[in-house]
């Protein structure tokens, strides 16, 4: 018996696609990304080289994470003069605080002198006073970054009687006002802090969109941490957050949660920002291995939001899960092309905390939430060893639960080539995705 194999496979659309890896050159130019440009019914996946090339990493690194704002924590840890959190952005360390007045301010954690790294990622006060002092020759700065002492260079700390031997008269031209700590731009929505290391950024409305306006009745800046966990990703950033962005995989991923959450019941919630939105209405009950439920709801929501969960993905690496009564959040920080730390935080507003049960509630959530967590790293993690392999060159997005990848996609293609554009959204609110049953 012959095989008919060779006659039943039609040509690869991908075949005529340069050899992976493509040259780096190519990858600030339009013509490279033409398949995914296209609507979302013909779009092709955004090259796999963007997930795998340590020369698009480095790129990436300087132009969507070094140019935009980015979620790096939660403003709660930054509650009061001196307190701190010191956070990484696109391969920078940066110091988050509050000055003596309690405006936020952010600083690049270098020394003005001779670029000592000046406090440890896991500091949560600036120091003694309000005082960030160098650990190297103790030049000092205050947490709006002004200069205090530069000790021995002049004049400042020169022990008494000994003023002949220290003589600074000599040190010329030197002004330590010029040489305060070097500024970051922050900013905070809701429980949120954000940073953007460009030099003279668009505000964060403007990134943000009608964010603010849709999670409004959620007073997201009253909810407090109830639960962090940090997970190794063997795996790009930008899977984690496609992951996150569609629901096609919940049969075969979440059996658990395929039981409650009905295809019928998503919704793309997505207007103007730089963002990409869906939500279960109903929200989901809870199920033997564990589920939402457990906290009691926010008062203050409005019907839809009442029964609603919202599921954002935050431009460039930020997932936000807000229910009526606990909200989940994935800051993810890309370390290199196959590798993300992840911070996961679960949070409630302090009125679904008033009832005795509250803690148990926490508890059952936080366990929920590993579950699922644990199951898509697993599945992306896959993701990640399949597009290593140079034999792939793309795939084919479906239309119907992957528009939210293909408008993500072409923000990341948009800022790789230096366009400045905020997606615009949807015209209703929710959109229905499948006709009603
Ligand atoms: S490097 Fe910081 S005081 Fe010298
Ligand atoms: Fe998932």
């Amino acid at each position: 018996m012959t095989s008919d194999l060779s006659t039943v496979r039609t040509g690869d659309p991908y075949a005529a696609l340069p050899q992976r890896p493509m040259h780096p050159a190519s990858f600030t130019e339009e013509e490279t990304y033409r398949r995914t440009r296209l609507p979302v019914e013909l779009a092709s996946t955004l090259i796999p080289d963007a997930y795998s090339s340590p020369e698009f990493f480095a790129l990436e690194r300087e132009k969507v994470f070094a140019s935009g704002w980015v979620a790096v924590g939660m403003a709660g840890d930054v509650d009061r003069p001196g307190a701190c959190v010191v956070v990484e952005v696109a391969g920078r360390s940066v110091i988050v605080t509050r000055n003596r007045h309690g405006a936020l301010r952010a600083f690049h954690n270098v020394c003005r002198h001779r670029a000592t790294k000046l406090l440890d990622s896991t500091a949560r006060d600036v120091g003694h006073r309000g005082r960030i002092r160098c650990p190297y020759h103790n030049w000092t700065y205050d947490t709006d970054g002004t200069c205090l002492g530069t000790p021995l260079f002049e004049g400042s700390d020169v022990p008494a009687g000994q003023e002949a031997i220290f003589d600074t008269s000599v040190a010329k031209d030197f002004d330590r006002a010029d040489y305060g700590l070097l500024d970051v731009a922050v900013d905070t929505w809701g429980f949120f802090l954000f940073v953007n290391l460009a030099p003279d950024p668009a505000p964060l409305a403007t990134q943000l969109g009608d964010l603010p306006a849709r999670f409004a009745d959620y007073r997201l800046d009253q909810w407090v941490p109830q639960r962090r966990r940090t997970y190794d990703v063997a795996a790009n950033y930008k899977l984690v957050g496609e992951n996150f962005m569609e629901y096609y995989h919940l049969p075969w991923v979440h059996p658990e949660l395929n039981q409650v959450s009905k295809f019928s019941d998503h919704y793309r919630w997505q207007g103007p920002g730089m963002y990409t939105g869906m939500c279960t209405t109903p929200v989901s009950r809870n199920t033997e291995a564990g589920g939402w439920d457990g906290l009691s709801p926010l008062s203050s929501l409005g019907e839809q939001d009442a029964d609603s969960g919202r599921f954002t993905w935050l431009f460039p690496s930020t997932a936000l899960v807000v229910l009526p009564n606990h909200a989940f959040v994935l800051l993810n920080r890309p370390v290199a092309p196959n590798r993300t730390v992840e911070t996961a935080v679960l949070l409630a507003h302090p009125e679904s905390l008033e009832d005795p049960a509250a803690e148990q509630g926490v508890e059952q959530l936080d366990k929920f939430w590993d579950l699922v967590n644990r199951q898509d790293l697993e599945i992306v993690e896959r993701v990640q060893e399949g597009i290593e392999n140079p034999a792939y060159r793309g795939g084919r997005m479906c239309f119907r639960f992957e528009e939210p990848l293909h408008r993500f996609q072409n923000m990341v293609i948009d800022k790789m080539l230096g366009v400045d554009r905020v997606p615009a959204g949807d015209e209703d609110t929710m959109t229905r995705m499948f006709p009603d049953p």
